[in-house]
């Protein structure tokens, strides 16, 4: 029997993981953003936000998750229509992978309505089309996560290759979210252009030890492999209080500590949920003496499964 609508939870990423710009990200059990779908008789695609914040686009030719969810039905024309609705519960330029939850949200949606559904990982490069939309980069590291959960590693991007890394379940992520906003197309127009040799090989090692750290469980190695010689130094101006954040995250016991995505959320590592604690309200406490701003905290394990219907009905 076919389904007849679903809802969906697309949970937020932390894209980079310091060094990895572009190609690491892990998955956050929250926040996240929801999309309900459900058949129609008539094809086509009807769109609805529903959302505190009013700068959202909830028009069906601006919204990413409408966009991708459009561009699936534009490929497989399935006979039936869909009425989407978007539960915005993630704040938007926030460095938390917003508009990859809500693309990865819509995409696993739409697919789970097929007649022949796709495997989730074939609903990556929909997924990629709507960061391609919201900040004019196609980039992976926070679609790939929040669709598939865990730790992944975007290997390529021509031709797109994601590899999970088989992450242990022990890391705890420490999120803060201060109250500014960045948008990503300008926090990827300030990054060099190139860089020297003598960066890139920092960056490798890192990038390499961070993989590793990962698979195996190094806390402390992956603590030292976040650190980050070509957005941070350059990304880290626009977060007010940045340097005295991420002190106030390592004297409380953070393994390391950098930007979140393209910012300005900040995260932290450690392994256990007090110290999570411990670090979080020591970042948040910085941020308000420091820089006068108010955050938001998510304290959460990795996320192993990623996008994942919470509700289904068949008819
Ligand atoms: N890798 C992307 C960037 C993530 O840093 O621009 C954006 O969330």
């Amino acid at each position: 029997m076919n389904r007849r609508s679903v809802k969906v939870f697309a949970p937020a990423t932390v894209a980079n993981l310091g060094s990895g710009f572009d190609v690491l990200g892990i998955a956050l059990e929250t926040p996240g953003d929801y999309v309900l779908a459900h058949r129609q008789p008539q094809p086509g695609l009807s769109f609805s936000v529903r959302s505190n914040n009013s700068d959202l686009p909830s028009n069906v030719n601006e919204n990413v998750a409408a966009h991708v969810a459009q561009l699936m039905l534009n490929e497989f024309k399935p006979s039936f229509g869909i009425r989407m609705t978007l539960q915005k519960k993630m704040p938007i330029g926030s460095g938390l992978g917003s508009s990859a939850a809500s693309s990865v949200a819509s995409v696993v949606a739409v697919n789970a309505l097929l007649v022949r559904p796709l495997k989730k990982k074939e609903l990556l490069r929909f997924a990629v089309e709507g960061e391609r939309k919201a900040s004019g980069s196609p980039h992976a590291d926070n679609v790939a996560p929040s669709l598939l959960g865990g730790a992944c590693l975007v290997r390529s991007y021509e031709p797109l290759d994601v590899i999970s890394i088989p992450v242990k379940n022990t890391l705890v992520w420490v999120v803060v979210h201060p109250h500014v906003v960045v948008r990503t197309e300008e926090a990827r127009d300030l990054l060099p252009k190139a860089v020297s040799l003598q960066t890139a090989i920092r960056q490798w090692g890192n990038i390499s030890g961070l993989t590793v750290g990962l698979a195996s469980g190094n806390i402390e190695l992956i603590g030292k492999c976040l650190e980050d010689a070509i957005a941070e130094p350059v990304r880290g101006n626009l977060i007010p209080g940045f340097r005295d954040v991420k002190q106030a995250a390592l004297d409380a016991g953070a393994f390391g500590c950098s930007i979140s995505g393209s910012g300005p959320s900040m995260f932290a590592v450690t392994s256990s949920s007090t110290t999570a604690k411990r670090i979080g309200a020591a970042m948040v406490k910085t941020f308000l003496r420091v820089a006068n701003v108010k955050c938001d905290v998510f304290v959460s394990r990795t996320n192993m499964e990623g996008a994942r219907i919470v509700r289904m009905q068949r008819g």
